[in-house]
């Protein structure tokens, strides 16, 4: 499976099969992590099936069976690092999804107390990843919960006004935005046209939990345009600004 494949694949696992994720695997995503953590001055970090992957307690009202594995997204609080933790995150998910694994970005359904790991001095505690096989049947009651949150997806008019004229790669990066995840699924950060290049903003903070959104948004972004043959990268924070290559 291709990246682009798991941009459209992806979706927010809640049903968890029992059986440990095969070593192999994990040690794939370690090694996303590790670039994540090293690019980003971040510090996700994988709890393995022998290092108590096990013990981390979802709230049954969102999730079904108890995955073995999970990414603590340690990280510090501020804005940009923030946005780096969703850019990077993200990068980790799409891996596990080419890899065959279910995914689901977790800040508010879970009890923080379950999760052992310590964050190192000036990080904290953004949310956790669990990570398993999906199982192979999804219960209404997960089925209904994505019914319900994916409703509320944006058109791609709210996300960038100018989309029915742009280019082609500006569509495929506003069309891989919508098909990312976010907080509720917000869908918060908008984009637009500066002297510089298209910007990724945020009209409402609330939570703050909008900027881990921010940067998954711009990761689904740069990965359309590529596809659709620009490459581009972006700079950091709200009213980022994402440049293509020449
Ligand atoms: C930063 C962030 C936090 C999230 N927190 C939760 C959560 O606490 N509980 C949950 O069930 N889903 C959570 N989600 C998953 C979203 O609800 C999901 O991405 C959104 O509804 C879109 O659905 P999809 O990911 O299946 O396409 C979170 C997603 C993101 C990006």
């Amino acid at each position: 499976m291709d990246i682009m494949q798991a941009v459209s694949k992806r979706i927010s696992c809640r049903t968890f099969d029992p059986h440990d994720v095969e070593p192999g695997l994990l040690d794939q995503l370690e090694a996303c992590i590790a670039k994540g953590n090293e690019a980003g001055g971040l510090d996700m970090r994988l709890v393995r099936p022998q290092d108590g992957g096990a013990g981390l307690k979802l709230a049954g009202a969102m999730f079904s069976g108890q995955p073995s594995t999970y990414v603590v997204a340690f990280a510090p609080a501020d804005e940009q690092s923030r946005d780096r933790l969703g850019y990077y995150s993200e990068k980790v998910i799409l891996l596990a999804t080419q890899l065959g694994l279910g995914t689901c970005w977790v800040a508010g359904t879970y009890d923080k107390s379950s999760v052992t790991a310590q964050p190192k001095a000036g990080h904290e505690l953004h949310g956790v990843i669990p990570v398993g096989y999906p199982a192979a049947k999804t219960p209404l009651k997960q089925r209904t919960v994505r019914a319900a949150l994916r409703k509320r997806s944006k058109k791609p008019t709210e996300l960038y006004e100018g989309y029915e004229t742009a280019p082609a790669w500006v569509r495929a990066g506003i069309d891989a935005v919508i098909a990312g995840p976010s907080a509720i699924n917000g869908m918060p950060v908008v984009f637009e046209d500066t002297a510089d290049g298209i910007a990724a903003t945020l009209p409402k903070v609330k939570s703050g939990i909008e900027l881990i959104d921010l940067g998954i948004a711009k990761l689904h972004f740069e990965l359309g345009a590529k596809d659709a043959g620009t490459e581009g990268s972006w700079s950091w924070g709200a009213g980022g600004v994402f440049t293509p290559r020449q």
